[in-house]
């Protein structure tokens, strides 16, 4: 069930040019109990005070019991926008009032399938990130994992070394990251020229076999769906967490 809190920023540090990661304790001291793949909601008034709300991905890497002692967040910087304005600009220290967790973007502990194609663009790579340790297990029984990750270019790449330490780490786990504008100065295995449909199509999604996860730009979502919806998917494994605004 959501909780509301108030969350007291602990530490941050540019992941992009234009994307902040940011790392909350709640003010009380709890630890946040959450799902990998859930969001938080930051609760702020416009200058005019109509009071507002946005959303933002756990990117937290968690443990065993569920319960972590910091939100971590990646922030996307959105011109002239009302909350990229106030997390933009909060200092060490400074205090947001939120609430949490939400959503149902998750791994399901009863899906028996053989792969997971797990598909992002932007920011819509964090909630993978806390998915690591699930991840991890998925190799006991069998399953394969592509993460297929769009970006514009290396600088944009989000967590990318983290990414690439796990899938050393985990043979099990691949990562494809797809750079839309510009390639890697030393191209790595599984780099890919183009938007993410690029590696989507060379890994032949098979309906008997894979759940897709889709996460990050709304047409990305829509597009990547279209066309796993072609490969036959059923609707029920491909499961979609939109980035749009809540405004
Ligand atoms: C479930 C969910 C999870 C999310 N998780 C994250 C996350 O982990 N990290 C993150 O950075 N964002 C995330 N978002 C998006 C986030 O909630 C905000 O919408 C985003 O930060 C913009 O808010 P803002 O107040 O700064 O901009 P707003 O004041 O809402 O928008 C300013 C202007 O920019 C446009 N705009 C808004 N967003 C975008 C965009 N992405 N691209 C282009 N134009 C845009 C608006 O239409 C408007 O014209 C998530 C959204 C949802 C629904
Ligand atoms: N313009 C910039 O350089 C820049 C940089 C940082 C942030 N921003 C702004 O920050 C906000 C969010 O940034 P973001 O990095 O999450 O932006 P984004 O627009 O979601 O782009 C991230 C990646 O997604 C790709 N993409 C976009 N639409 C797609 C689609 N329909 N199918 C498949 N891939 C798609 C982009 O490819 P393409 O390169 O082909 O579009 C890019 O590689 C936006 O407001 C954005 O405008 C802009």
């Amino acid at each position: 069930m959501a909780d509301h809190f108030q969350l007291r920023l602990a530490e941050s540090r540019m992941l992009a040019p234009a994307v902040r990661h940011m790392a909350f304790e709640r003010a009380d001291g709890a630890p946040f109990a959450f799902v990998p793949g859930q969001f938080v909601q930051i609760h702020f008034a416009y200058p005019d005070g109509k009071p507002t709300k946005r959303s933002y991905s756990v990117a937290t890497v968690g443990n065993e019991s569920g319960a972590v002692p910091r939100i971590e967040i990646a922030v996307s910087y959105v011109e002239g926008g009302a909350a990229t304005n106030l997390l933009g600009n909060l200092p060490i220290g400074g205090t947001i009032d939120a609430s949490g967790p939400y959503g149902r973007f998750c791994l399901d502990d009863k899906d028996a399938n053989r792969r997971y194609l797990l598909v992002a663009t932007g920011t819509g790579v964090t909630p993978y990130r806390a998915m690591l340790p699930q991840l991890q297990k998925l190799a006991a029984r069998g399953a394969e994992v592509a993460l297929v990750y769009g970006a514009r270019n290396e600088s944009e790449l989000l967590y990318g070394e983290e990414f690439e330490a796990f899938a050393r780490q985990n043979p099990h786990f691949r990562f494809y990251a797809c750079f839309s504008r510009a390639e890697r100065a030393q191209p790595r295995t599984h780099d890919r020229a183009g938007r993410v449909h690029v590696a989507l199509a060379e890994l032949k999604p098979d309906a008997a076999h894979d759940i897709a996860y889709l996460c990050g730009n709304p047409d990305m979502v829509d597009q990547a769906f279209a066309l796993l919806k072609d490969a036959g998917l059923p609707v029920p494994h491909i499961r979609r967490e939109k980035y749009v605004s809540s405004r």
